[in-house]
This record gives C-alpha cells, sequence and structure tokens, in this order.
C-alpha cells in the first residue's frame, strides 16, 4: 500500500484491502481473507475471476504471439471480431477494437461526426461514458468535468426518461444521441418502458444516429446479452468494453456497415487495437458466456438478489429503493453510503458506490444462491449498525 501511495498517482479513492488472488465470485486478500465480490473490478469480472478457459487461452496465446499492429492480418483476431459480430445484435457488424470503455465512446463520437457531417451530440444528465477528453464531454458530473474546462464543444446534456427533451433538443447540427440504456455510475437508473423505443423512433424521424454504451449493460450483465434487449431497440452504434475479454483491457465500438465505412485509413487508430493475447483471451470469453449459460444464470440470480436486496428493506427503513435489471443493482439510502462500503469490505464483501448515496452491486454472473446470502447478510449487518451508530451519535445525513 506504501509503494503504491507513494508512486503512483493519487486519482482512485482507495480501499484498504490488497487483492491478490480471485476465482468465480470470491477473491482474498495479501493475508488470506476472503470476500465475496460484488464489485466484479468495476464490472469486468463478469464471468468471475481467474475463468479457466480465459486462463489456458491467455497461457497458449502468451507462447503464440503476444502483439501484432492492426496492420497485419492475424488470426485470433479475426476468430475474435467473427464471434463478436455472431452475438452483437443484428446490423452491428463492423468492429474497431481498442484498449477501454472511454476509447470505445471515443470512435463513436468521431463516427458520428465523420458519418454525419455535424458536431453535435446529445447527452443524458446523470450520464458517464469516461474520462477522456470526448467522452469527458459527453458525462455529465461537474466534478468529473470541471476542472479541465473548456471540453469539446457541441455537446448538450438533456434530462432523461422523458423522450420530448430529446426531441426539442436535436437541431439541424445533431449527429448523434448517446445514451447508456441503464445509467451505471448515475446510480443504477433503469429507464422506463418505452423509452428507448420512443428515442429510437425520433433519431429515426430526425434523421440522426443512435448510440447505445453498453460498456457496463452487456455481457449478459442484465439478464440479457445486450442491455437494450430488454426492450427490443437496436442502436445505430454500441459502446463495448469492461468484460469482453475475460479481465484484459479492452474497448470496443460496433456499428452497421455503412457508418463505419465513413471512417478512411488512418482516421482512428490505436497501437494495441486487437491485439492476438487481447483477442484470445476475448475468444475464451465469449464461448465461455455462451456454451455455460451464463446471462440465463444472470436472469435467474438477479431475481434473487434483488428479491433479497428488496427483502432488506422491511429491516432498514435507510434504504430508500432498490432498483436494478439482471444482475446489477444500486441501493439508495437516506445518506451517504462512504462507511457502508468500507464496513462491507472489512465483512468480507465488495460492493461499490454509484454517486454519494447509491450503493452499487455488480457480481460476476457465475454468482450462487449461497454467495447471494452471504452478501445479504453482510449488507443486513452492516445496515443496522450503522443505522445504530448514527441513532445515538445524530449523525446527520
Ligand atoms: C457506461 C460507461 N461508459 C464508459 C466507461 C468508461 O470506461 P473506462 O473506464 O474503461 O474508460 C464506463 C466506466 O465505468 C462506463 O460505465
Amino acid at each position: 500500500m506504501d509503494i503504491e501511495n507513494r508512486y503512483l498517482a493519487n486519482v482512485f479513492s482507495k480501499k484498504p484491502v490488497v487483492l491478490t488472488k480471485g476465482k468465480g465470485a470470491l477473491v482474498w486478500d495479501i493475508n488470506g481473507k476472503e470476500y465475496v465480490d460484488c464489485s466484479t473490478s468495476y464490472g469486468v469480472a463478469l464471468l468471475g475471476h481467474c475463468h479457466p478457459k480465459v486462463v489456458a487461452a491467455v497461457q497458449a496465446q502468451a507462447e503464440q504471439l503476444i502483439t501484432c499492429h492492426s496492420c497485419y492480418y492475424n488470426d485470433r483476431r479475426a476468430e475474435f471480431t467473427q464471434k463478436l459480430v455472431k452475438i452483437t445484435p443484428k446490423g452491428l457488424d463492423k468492429a474497431f477494437l481498442s484498449n477501454s470503455g472511454a476509447e470505445s465512446v471515443e470512435c463513436a463520437i468521431k463516427l458520428a461526426r465523420k458519418y454525419k457531417g455535424k458536431p453535435e451530440i446529445i447527452a443524458l444528465m446523470g450520464a458517464f461514458h469516461g474520462k477522456t477528453m470526448g467522452a469527458l464531454s459527453a458525462t455529465w458530473d461537474k466534478k468529473y468535468r470541471e476542472p479541465f474546462m473548456p471540453l469539446v464543444p457541441d455537446f448538450k446534456h438533456v434530462a432523461p426518461d422523458n423522450a420530448d427533451k430529446i426531441r426539442e433538443a436535436i437541431t439541424e447540427k445533431t449527429a448523434a444521441v448517446l445514451m447508456e440504456p441503464i445509467r451505471g455510475e448515475g446510480g443504477v437508473r433503469v429507464p422506463p418502458d418505452g423509452y428507448l423505443q420512443e428515442v429510437r423512433q425520433i433519431c429515426d424521424e430526425k434523421n440522426v444516429l443512435l448510440i447505445f454504451d453498453e460498456v457496463q449493460t452487456s455481457f449478459g450483465r442484465t439478464g440479457k446479452l445486450f442491455g437494450c434487449e430488454n426492450w427490443s431497440v437496436t442502436p445505430d452504434v454500441m459502446c463495448l468494453a469492461k468484460p469482453f475479454a475475460g479481465g484484459l483491457p479492452i474497448g470496443i465500438t460496433v456499428a452497421k456497415e455503412n457508418i463505419m465505412a465513413s471512417l478512411k485509413i488512418g482516421e482512428h487508430s490505436t497501437t494495441f487495437s486487437g491485439s492476438p493475447f487481447v483477442c484470445a483471451a476475448g475468444c475464451a470469453a465469449i464461448d465461455a458466456l455462451i456454451e455455460e449459460n451464463l446471462t440465463e444464470h444472470a436472469a435467474e440470480m438477479g431475481v434473487y438478489f434483488k428479491s433479497r436486496l428488496e427483502g432488506l428493506m422491511s429491516n432498514h427503513n435507510i434504504i430508500k429503493e432498490v432498483r436494478g435489471l439482471g444482475l446489477m443493482f444500486g441501493m439508495e439510502l437516506r445518506f451517504d453510503v462512504h462507511n457502508i462500503i468500507l464496513k462491507s469490505a472489512e465483512k468480507g464483501v465488495l460492493v461499490l458506490d454509484a454517486g454519494r448515496t447509491v450503493v452499487r452491486l455488480l457480481p460476476p454472473l457465475v454468482i450462487n444462491k449461497k454467495q447471494i446470502d452471504r452478501a445479504i447478510n453482510v449488507l443486513d449487518e452492516v445496515l443496522g449498525e450503522e443505522e445504530n451508530e448514527r441513532a445515538s451519535a445524530k449523525v446527520p445525513d
């Protein structure tokens, strides 16, 4: 901990835990203490940690070829993109490979501007799309944006969950509407039924692109392969990242063929795009997801987990609301959740926040009922302790 603190930029809100090992839904710290991981490294380890298929693929590829710039062809890259396009929503069959969620959004922004020949991007209040300058311009929270002004021009934010706001915001200059189907970092906000369908319709009527940022909502997370499939809406461009290479860094922008064709040679690229090492992991990750029916398992476990979280509401009136779909949950409390996250970790359960008052749970698709019960028991205990402490100390919310 001292060495990291000394030599790394101090930009992460560190928890006093040193993780050294993981298997499935469990991780262990340097002292051998076991945790149920409902954070999955911010939604990366959806297959669970060190999935055997991913481990084997990475080991084999490491001996074969690790790096290969995309100016040369490569067998693993070809295999990965073919597997990917087999599972993406119909029509989204051209991919650009990069290294992170923010990069997948950067590509989508450039693509929309190039294809439409217009600059304006409409995003939602409360949205999170990453922290590179383009993605940051679409991100809403001013604590991320303000220190870095001026950002990229021609980004507009409108109120979420109201399609009329999008209709009103679209102008002659608009290239695209960019949104997360479920806002993750913004508090795990599931949209009202009909909203995404209406946004799709508006984008078609007004002839602007619809970009879904599925960096957090894809790969089975919501009980469907892609979040948008819950509402049967297909975007023109989709941003993917976190879990698609079984834990290795990846970003993917998929688009309709005619849209992707607007980017010409040299107009967008990155050195590590589609490295064989990452693509081998990606092939194994997609195989595991499909062959082990993990999306269906996530849907089933999601119903159980949500019912248990809702059950906590009867014991703790400090819980304002439980939201979520599949295995993506937000438990909104009536006060700051910082202590809850630290205390849960102390008792062996890793959870995240999503804003000041929301505990976010992003467990792996492979979690089982026993592990869910363990997480619930810890949350029950921690919420009770916090309630008692606040009652006796009269801590303000
Ligand atoms: C919806 C969404 N978009 C983009 C990003 C940025 O991804 P990365 O941190 O890999 O750049 C995130 C990260 O949490 C995200 O949740």
